[in-house]
């Protein structure tokens, strides 16, 4: 298995590393984890892995065939460059750039653009025929300083968020401000690692965001929510995206009118700017989590958020869940989020 980095986006601490390792999950992908840094996870993993990734993350950015990786230091870096076997990386006669990223505020001493001009001189004085081209090279050798390592590879996928920005709620027909951004959407769906062909629940869909990540993904999708303003909007969603779905029901998720799901990827409402209708949050997941269990068969996984103070943990292990992992994504103030991932 090759060695491969991911660069990961800086939005949240652990989610883009869960998210990752998930997504290769869900498409039966091994990999042996190396190494995690700042922004930076390290695997040996199948090279079947970037396309993977490429297909389906929302925090990674950039993924790398790893060349080397030393102490963020001048005479280090040049030592692994002078070291390292270019041969079958890039060949006689291809053009290449080199781009350096420093991760927050790490090994400041070091200048990415002179550092990017001198691996670019080292490569032209190790390799015959080789030459650099800013604008469109063949290859794009892809340096990262992230904390006191640089990490040093080929470039072999970048995951663009424009889709993402052309789904974010404001962006689709309807609108509710409960909706969830489309970023977190799709990494909630991912950690409940569901498969092409999966069936996929969300009983409070509310705008419809998870049915359209999981959609997208090619998961069949089940939305349910009490209110038929809800139920309308999520089909006008999805329709707009071009999404088919297997139903979209008008109903109460505690009384849910199915009998078998793959996964469920959910967000309650906390009764701010999503009407809890007249109970409180504990109630209606201690009672979700009670009746969807019922649907889910040994070892498939609900990803669901909520708020921190309710404890969504201890509920779930009372209703026989295993808890796999939590996050925790500041909101505002009031409101820090805990996205839990549960195991039946
Ligand atoms: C936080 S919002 C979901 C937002 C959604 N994830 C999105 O991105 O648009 C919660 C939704 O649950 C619905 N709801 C409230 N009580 C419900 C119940 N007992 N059964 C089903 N849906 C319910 C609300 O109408 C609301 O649309």
């Amino acid at each position: 298995m090759p060695r491969l980095f991911f660069l990961l986006s800086g939005e949240h601490d652990t989610l883009p590393f869960a998210e990752l390792k998930a997504a290769l999950e869900s498409e039966d992908l091994s990999y042996e984890e190396i190494q995690t840094l700042p922004q930076i996870l390290r695997l040996n993993t199948f090279s079947e892995a970037v396309e993977v990734i490429k297909g389906r993350a929302a925090l990674t950015r950039v993924c790398c065939r790893e060349l080397f990786i030393c102490q963020a230091t001048l005479p280090e870096i040049i030592r692994g460059i002078q070291k390292v076997s270019l041969n079958k990386v890039i060949d006689y006669g291809e053009s290449f750039v080199v781009r350096v990223r420093r991760v927050g505020e790490a090994a400041r001493e070091l200048a990415g653009m002179y550092l990017e001009r001198k691996l670019g001189e080292l490569i032209i004085d190790k390799i015959d025929g080789v030459s650099v081209n800013l604008k469109q090279p063949q290859k794009t050798f892809f340096g990262v300083i992230t904390g006191t390592a640089f990490v040093f590879g080929l470039k072999l996928a970048e995951v663009s968020p424009t889709p993402f920005m052309l789904r974010r709620p404001r962006k689709r027909p309807f609108f509710h401000p409960s909706s969830m951004p489309a970023k977190l959407a799709r990494c909630m769906v991912n950690l409940a690692r569901p498969k092409k062909g999966d069936l996929l629940l969300d009983p409070f869909c509310g705008t419809g965001s998870f049915l359209i990540e999981a959609g997208l993904l090619g998961c069949r999708i089940v939305g349910i929510d009490a209110k038929r303003k809800m139920v309308k909007g999520s089909s006008h969603n999805l329709i707009y995206f071009n999404i088919d779905y297997e139903g979209l029901v008008v109903a109460d998720a505690n009384h849910l009118p199915l009998t078998k799901t793959d996964c469920i990827v959910t967000d309650p409402p906390y009764g701010r700017s999503a009407s809890t209708m007249g109970r409180t949050t504990r109630e209606i997941v201690q009672d979700f989590l009670a009746t969807s269990a019922r649907t889910l068969t040994k070892g498939s996984r609900i990803c669901i958020a909520s708020p921190k103070s309710i404890n969504l943990t201890k509920i779930a292990k009372t209703r026989g869940f295993k808890h796999v992992q939590s996050h925790f994504v500041y909101v505002h103030r009031s409101l820090t989020r805990e996205i839990v991932v549960l195991e039946k």
